[in-house]
């Protein structure tokens, strides 16, 4: 089972960081292909809990080889944070390769991302503010830095330049800030040189030779389906390709090579920042979820918005990432619950969807149809098979798997590593 992939269904944090972990140390390799330290991934290790930003979730795995891919957008002082806040914990991070081609987050982006969402209002994205849409901005124009630059520090002067031309003009004349000093940010990428020394290589290569070897390789998505740039909420989504197709492009392995898609959903759904939301609750069942499944974002702390489970949102990640395998998280968090609505389909303007319709106005627009389904009052943390499941969460996953587009192998019932119930294993 060389290459497989794990990606969000949802709007984000649906546990992909878990779901890596529960693969552990089957895993040769895990590849993050797309995205920066905008991610959030919270991991329970027996007493200990990790929150990772920047590095694939899989570095918590002794003997695996973590990889920041070409897609991924990279803040160096992130980076160094990260490492020396895991290996003063213990954990071994010395096997981290990082790819030459990976663009840099720098100090203007950062500004430029918080000045522009000031800027935009009531029409902000409600980014995370980590200079992740600049960056990739920069990449798209032309105008981007790269890790390799680095090591060139004539080049790197000159990229410096040459992108703080423009975009001091912007700062200074449209958002009242203060102009960025090239100096400045080319000594702060350099300091980070030797650092990276040992890290950086042709990491397509790297994982080219792998798949000779017959290793398994995991590739580890941040964001998900619905905040993809290409396939979700647009303009209400991120900057890189957090579906399928971005882990070929953003790691350079042929697409072909994907085996397996392992795609995380919640058993409701939540969102953090802004954007249309069909299920979004604004009552004491939105608060419940809240509560109970701790919904507070791993990187900003915002508070995320809670709702039902949607099913065509399901659907369609299943079909845009060709998914083989569901993981259902946070079933747990249901549990008390009188009745469970789950959305079958939308009323947009009178006119019933059972798919995600493809003009974002009648998504903004959309009324989520719901089904009800019977809940159950006992605590589920302690399931381990299917069969320890009370009958009415059995039939409440057995309908989301009907109606979703593909099996649901593991289910969460507990944020702990060994909180989960296993139907299929993911990797055999
Ligand atoms: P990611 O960004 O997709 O990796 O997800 P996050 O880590 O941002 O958010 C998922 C949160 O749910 C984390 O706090 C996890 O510890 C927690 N979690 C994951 N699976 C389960 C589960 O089955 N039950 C419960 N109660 N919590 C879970
Ligand atoms: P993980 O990997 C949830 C959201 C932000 C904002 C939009 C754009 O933990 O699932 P950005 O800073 O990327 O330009 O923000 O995307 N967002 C996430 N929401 N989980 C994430 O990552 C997210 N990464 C970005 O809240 O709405
Ligand atoms: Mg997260």
């Amino acid at each position: 089972m060389p290459a497989v992939l794990i990606t969000g269904a949802q709007w984000g944090d649906e546990g992909k960081g878990r779901a890596t972990d529960l693969l552990g140390s089957r895993v040769d390799y895990v590849v993050k292909f797309n995205g920066g330290n905008n991610a959030g991934h919270t991991v329970v290790v027996g007493e200990e809990k990790y929150a990772l930003h920047l590095l694939p979730s899989g570095i918590l795995t002794p003997g695996v080889v973590p990889v920041i891919g070409n897609g991924v957008v990279i803040d160096l002082g992130v980076l160094k944070q990260e490492l020396d806040a895991l290996s003063s914990r213990g954990v071994d991070v010395s096997k981290l390769k990082v790819s030459a081609n990976a663009h840099v987050i720098t100090a203007y982006h950062r500004t430029l991302d918080k000045v522009t969402e000031r800027f935009l209002g009531k029409r902000q994205i409600g980014t995370t503010g980590r200079g992740i849409g600049p960056a990739y901005a920069d990449k798209i124009n032309r105008v981007g830095i790269r890790i390799q630059d680095i090591f060139d520090e004539s080049i790197l002067q000159q990229k410096v330049e040459a992108a703080l031309e423009f975009k001091n003009q912007v700062l200074v004349k449209i958002y009242n800030r203060r102009a960025i000093s090239p100096e400045e940010v080319t000594e702060d990428l350099l300091s980070f040189r030797e650092m990276l020394e040992p890290m950086v290589c042709d990491t397509g290569l790297l994982l080219h030779e792998a798949m000779q070897q017959d290793q398994t390789i995991l590739f580890e998505a941040g964001q998900a389906t619905m905040l993809d740039i290409d396939h979700g909420t647009y303009p209400f989504v991120t900057s890189s390709n957090a579906t399928a197709g971005g882990a070929s492009t953003g790691s350079g392995l042929p697409p072909h090579q994907l085996d397996r898609v392992i795609s995380v959903v919640k058993a409701y759904t939540t969102r953090v920042g802004a954007g249309p939301f069909p299920t979004e609750l604004f009552d004491e069942s939105g608060e419940h979820l809240a509560r109970v499944g701790h919904e507070y974002g791993t990187t900003t702390g915002r508070p995320r918005r809670c709702g039902w489970y949607d099913a065509p949102i399901a659907r369609y990640a299943a079909r845009i990432n060709g998914v083989t395998d569901f993981v259902l998280t946070k079933l747990d968090v249901l549990s008390g619950l009188e009745t469970i609505p789950v959305c079958v389909a939308y009323d947009v303007n009178g006119v019933r969807h059972d798919e995600m319709p493809v003009n974002q106005s009648d998504f903004h627009h959309a009324k989520p149809i719901y089904e009800e389904f019977p809940g159950w009052s006992e605590d589920i943390s302690g399931a381990r098979s299917f069969a320890d499941l009370p009958k009415n969460a059995q039939d409440y996953i057995l309908a989301l798997e009907a109606m979703s587009g593909s099996r649901i192998s593991a289910i969460g019932v507990g944020p702990e590593r060994e909180q989960v119930v296993v139907r299929h294993d993911l990797l055999g």
